[in-house]
């Protein structure tokens, strides 16, 4: 006795399966190349790379799929760690005594697609740091730095204290680089800042925020860049101002204003 079929995964699994059989066809793959591809999808599972080799690939195509009310969806990629510290307001992501890099504030709004202000809304935040690594893959200890959850203020605003992240390549020593190696392609991402927001009643909505002149803008190798998502900070370098906020350097700001989407009953 079998369960009784799931009918979305059958018609999923049996057209991706029949694109597949096409595609080999069309292609003329031969059984070598077959064995080869085996082969590599063993070795990106030992080396722990699906999401990394699946997220490099084929996520942006599938947050094209999402509706468009609303801010645009980026991908999640694979450096998102759930459960990171809730902060207490003002907000400052968590940092090693000697971060390196530019002082960013960051703040916006949550709002509905209809304008409506959320307050109380999530503002999950992850990022890499000022060389392009991420806590916790890339250097274990703190295991949530340049991680953290906010929330809104009762008008929908928010305003967290970070640094800016650089561009960084996805690592290349394992089969995912090796392959875009053969390929011919970089393995560069513009720098960004990941956000994941929640409110009861909407759609998450998961994003990231881009910057302004990065140089990778526009051949991301994981093609995820949407440009109503470019963000420009602003240098600041009053004496004063900076006194004021207790920075011993100038420091950027920047604002963007999100939109969530009403969950459809
Ligand atoms: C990222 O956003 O960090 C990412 C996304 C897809 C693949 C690799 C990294
Ligand atoms: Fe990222």
């Amino acid at each position: 006795m079998t369960d009784r079929p799931d009918a979305r995964l059958t018609h999923i699994f049996d057209d991706m399966v029949a694109s597949l059989r096409q595609f080999i066809r069309e292609r003329r793959v031969t059984h070598e190349e077959y064995r080869r591809a085996v082969g590599f999808m063993c070795e990106v599972a030992e080396r722990g790379e699906v999401p990394l080799l699946m997220d490099v690939f084929l996520e942006a195509t599938v947050v094209d799929n999402a509706d468009k009310a609303g801010t645009e969806m980026s991908v999640e990629g694979p450096y998102y760690l759930g459960a990171a510290p809730v902060l207490a307001a003002p907000y400052v992501l968590p940092q090693r005594s000697d971060e390196p890099g530019e002082i960013l504030m960051l703040s916006g709004t949550v709002r509905s697609t209809d304008g409506v202000a959320l307050g109380g809304a999530g503002v999950d935040v992850w990022q890499s740091d000022a060389r392009g690594a991420y806590s916790h893959f890339n250097y274990p200890e703190p295991r949530y730095n340049l991680r953290g959850r906010l929330s809104t203020d009762d008008k929908g605003r928010f305003e967290v204290r970070t640094v800016i992240p650089s561009p960084y390549e996805i690592p290349k020593q394992g089969p995912t680089g090796a392959l875009l190696n053969k390929m011919g392609r970089h393995a560069f991402r513009p720098a960004h800042i990941h956000t994941r927001l929640t409110a009861p009643g909407f759609e998450t909505l998961t994003t990231q925020l881009y910057f302004a002149g990065d140089p990778w803008l526009d051949s991301d190798v994981v093609g995820a860049v949407k440009h109503s998502l470019v963000i420009a900070p602003v240098r600041h370098d009053d004496p004063a101002d900076l006194r004021d906020r207790g920075f011993a350097q100038p420091y950027y700001s920047a604002t963007y204003d999100f939109a969530l989407r009403p969950m459809l009953r």
